[in-house]
């Protein structure tokens, strides 16, 4: 049931907090990570030559989070391709490749479709899911239950952050095992993790910001949503979302890629909703903002709490608290999951059953 919530997306959004302390819960042994899920020996992480991460839909946007942690920390290339896309493909495989497959559902039948075809290839799969005994789980070498609850909107939320933070352990366990972190690196990074439920928490409290904010969109038909490196896919979650159960048109792009076209796009008024949180990149993402803001846009921006500069710049700010930059997806998408859900509100749309989607595409 909804429990006193308006809807169910409210409540799956309010929910993630204890989702992520579930999963996280027993994870740090006394050597490093536990994740005996993957079922996978030293020699055989160490020999790795590429993993293929491969899901649909928000799933797929948790892989290109993914992506460049795992390279970072445990210098495995990756590739991550949506499963529609990756089942027509001549795929390079080797018995080394590891396969992480990421579905809510466990049900979604062109993901289902890459696990086989790894599989038939030599790979070892690993799922990443959140239903436990669905397809994804019964197909897969091993599995890594996500364990958000059950997942009612069709609009994904708790499993997105939370299949985050699985995708951030599983980095980290492998960076441990293939000695690419050290044990305390490890520790260090897994108490970081430890404060996203609190982080998430000072987010949902500030939900005002983000229903202030639903007033920039409610009248426009189009919107853009601007990021960088990790945040370039917390925009195109920010937008699927939008698009989704709002019906309102939304593109997301790599905010420096803006002045090679959509830039065209903005006019008076026209939404922009940018992701400029405190990291290495953010001066850069201030001028996007400014260019921007010169023809005229509403800018909406995530912004770290205390940042005078680009509070200045921006007409709407949703704040969240100061975080390092492998944690700020993790956090920021919350504000637009609630962005999201007060435009979908203002314009009167069904917030938990949009129309013409379902909760799993079961079709190819
Ligand atoms: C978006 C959404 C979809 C799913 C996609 C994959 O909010 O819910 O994009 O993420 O259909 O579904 P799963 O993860 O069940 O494979």
């Amino acid at each position: 049931t909804m429990g006193g919530y308006p809807d169910f997306m409210a409540k799956e959004i309010a929910e993630q907090p204890e989702a992520i302390e579930r999963l996280l819960k027993d994870r740090l042994g006394p050597d490093g990570v536990r994740l005996d899920e993957l079922a996978m020996t030293d020699e055989e992480i160490a020999a790795i030559d590429r993993i293929f991460i491969v899901a649909c839909g928000t799933s797929y946007h948790v892989g290109l989070i993914a992506r460049p942690l795992i390279e970072e920390w445990a210098r495995i290339p990756v590739a991550v391709e949506p499963a529609s896309e990756f089942n027509y493909e001549d795929v390079l495989v080797t018995d080394h490749t590891l396969c992480i497959i990421i579905t809510q559902s466990g049900e979604t039948a062109d993901t289902l479709a890459s696990a086989r075809k790894m599989h038939a290839a030599g790979a070892k799969v690993l799922a990443v899911t959140n239903v436990i005994g669905s397809s994804a789980a019964r197909e897969a070498d091993g599995v890594l239950y996500v364990q958000a609850g059950p997942e009612v909107s069709v609009a994904s939320t708790k499993a997105y952050t939370a299949q985050m933070v699985a995708a951030e352990l599983i980095a980290l366990f492998l960076a441990q095992r293939n000695g690419n972190l050290g044990a305390r690196e490890v520790a260090r990074r897994f108490h970081e993790l430890q404060r996203v439920p609190a982080m998430i928490r000072e987010v949902l409290h500030r939900s005002w910001q983000d229903e202030a904010a639903a007033r920039a969109f409610v009248e426009s038909s189009s919107a853009l949503f601007l990021g960088r490196g990790l945040n370039a896919t917390t925009a195109a979650e920010g937008a699927l979302k939008l698009k989704e159960i709002s019906y309102l048109h939304a593109e997301a792009y790599p905010a420096g890629e803006m002045k090679h076209g959509p830039i065209a796009l903005i006019d008076p008024g026209f939404p922009v909703v940018v992701i400029c949180p405190d990291d290495r990149v953010r001066y850069k993402t201030l001028s996007n903002i400014q260019e921007v803001k010169a023809r005229g846009a509403t800018v909406v921006t995530v912004a770290t709490d205390g940042d005078q500069k680009t509070a200045q710049l921006s007409d709407y700010l949703l704040l969240v608290p100061a975080a390092p930059e492998y944690l700020v997806p993790i956090v920021a998408v919350v504000h637009l999951q609630m962005l999201a859900r007060y435009v979908a509100l203002a314009r009167g749309c069904d917030i938990d059953k949009p129309r013409n989607l379902a909760k799993s595409v079961t079709v190819e």
